[in-house]
């Protein structure tokens, strides 16, 4: 099969199903497998959904342990606006994981040692077997931002102006901050399935370049090509640049 598989749906809202069965087979699988989250918009109705699995026990919360992609610099996971707070707000059930440490988050301080300690503890637990991402539209995948290198672990980084823009209204009437510590592109691509979601057409220029653009650090998701067990949910709008020459 190829990869990526593109997938076009009729909405977005047809992802969550196709999400949650992603979550259930990695439940299904021997041990505690590790699953990497998305933050951000596409993935609410994701974790609405999720929430209401958990909940009702029909996705064992056991049988997985979570990490997710990235943080901005200084923000706790009790601070309004960051990742960890972002997801335990969109799925209240991951706070117990993160109290019993079944939810490992990113250091939000950035300090090498801390990162050097998460990377250890995400290997310890057999490194991210699914890892769920987003795209920005400038085709960044966590806070990779054009210019990366392909071959980046996790760091600091300073932060896009187009992504500060998209991060206006989360902040507003505050600044969006400029930094944020994230997974490098070596480390997203070095878990084992990878399925990216993008919904809305101001995502299209983004997905194209991912798909039919160079493979080339100027669209960080372009890397996502050389991945053997990639997949893409688009919906119509997303897709929308795909077929034009
Ligand atoms: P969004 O962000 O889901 O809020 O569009 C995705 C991203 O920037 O990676």
């Amino acid at each position: 099969m190829n990869s990526p598989s593109v997938r076009i749906l009729n909405h977005a809202s047809e992802a969550v199903p196709l999400l949650l069965a992603e979550v259930r087979t990695l439940a299904a699988r021997p041990g505690r497998p590790l699953l990497g989250f998305a933050t951000g918009g596409t993935f609410t109705a994701f974790f609405r959904a999720l929430a209401d699995e958990l909940a009702h026990g029909r996705i064992d919360a056991g049988r997985l342990c979570a990490t997710h992609l990235d943080e901005y610099l200084g923000f706790g996971p009790e601070r309004f606006g960051g990742m960890v707070h972002e997801l335990c707000e969109g799925c209240p059930p991951l706070r117990d994981w993160l109290l019993r440490g079944a939810f490992v988050p990113l250091p939000h301080d950035g300090a090498p040692a801390s990162i050097a300690a998460h990377a250890a503890r995400l290997r310890e637990l057999g490194g991210v077997q699914l890892q769920f991402l987003g795209i920005g539209r400038n085709g960044h995948l966590a806070f990779n931002e054009p210019g990366t290198p392909f071959g980046s672990g996790f760091h600091v980084t300073d932060l896009a102006e187009t992504t500060r823009n998209d991060a206006r209204a989360r902040f507003s009437p505050q600044e969006p901050p400029t930094r944020a510590v994230t997974s490098g592109l070596a480390t997203i691509v070095a878990a084992k399935r990878l399925v990216l979601c993008a919904f809305g057409g101001k995502k299209a220029t983004a997905v194209r370049a991912m798909l039919r653009g160079p493979i080339d650090p100027a669209c960080p998701a372009s890397l996502l090509r050389q991945h053997p067990d990639a997949h893409v949910l688009l919906d119509r709008a997303a897709a929308a640049d795909l077929a034009s020459a």
